[in-house]
């Protein structure tokens, strides 16, 4: 499409829909379930800061999380499973501190069940 063949009126209303189609992509966590969202929300505050930020600049670079199950296996190697990464959380990994206690069990299962979506 030629965008100088538009009206004016033409191209706003082109902008507002690009503009609608963009905020609405920015409130993909409402299609979350509700426990995939408390997940988010715990990823969010717990592990965003370093797993994407890094911001305590560590020399091991904590991996990205994008897309966890997707691989058959851990960056550490490690087969991917709930299991596995449950306990990665809970016992920490070289700089990666361990949250035991600090999790629920329901905690622990919207944590996983947000990284299942790949991170979304
Ligand atoms: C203080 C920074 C820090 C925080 C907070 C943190 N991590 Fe990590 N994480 C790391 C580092 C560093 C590694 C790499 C560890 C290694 O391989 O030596 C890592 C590794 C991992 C791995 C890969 C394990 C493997 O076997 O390769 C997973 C999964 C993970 N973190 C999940 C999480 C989750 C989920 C949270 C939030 C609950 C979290 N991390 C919070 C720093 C952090």
């Amino acid at each position: 499409m030629d965008l100088r063949a538009l009206s004016p009126a033409g191209r706003f209303v082109l902008f507002a829909a690009s503009l609608a189609v963009g905020l609405a992509g920015c409130h993909s966590a409402q299609r979350l379930t509700p426990e995939q969202a408390e997940g988010k929300h715990l990823y969010d505050v717990r592990c965003a800061h370093c797993h994407e930020d890094n911001d305590l600049a560590l020399k091991k670079v904590p991996p990205n999380l994008r897309g966890l199950f997707e691989h058959k296996a851990l960056p550490s190697g490690i087969p991917a499973s709930d299991a596995a990464v449950a306990a990665n959380v809970l016992n920490g990994r070289g700089l990666m501190p361990g949250f035991a206690g600090r999790f629920t069990n329901e905690q622990m299962a919207a944590l996983l069940a947000y990284l299942h979506t790949g991170l979304r």
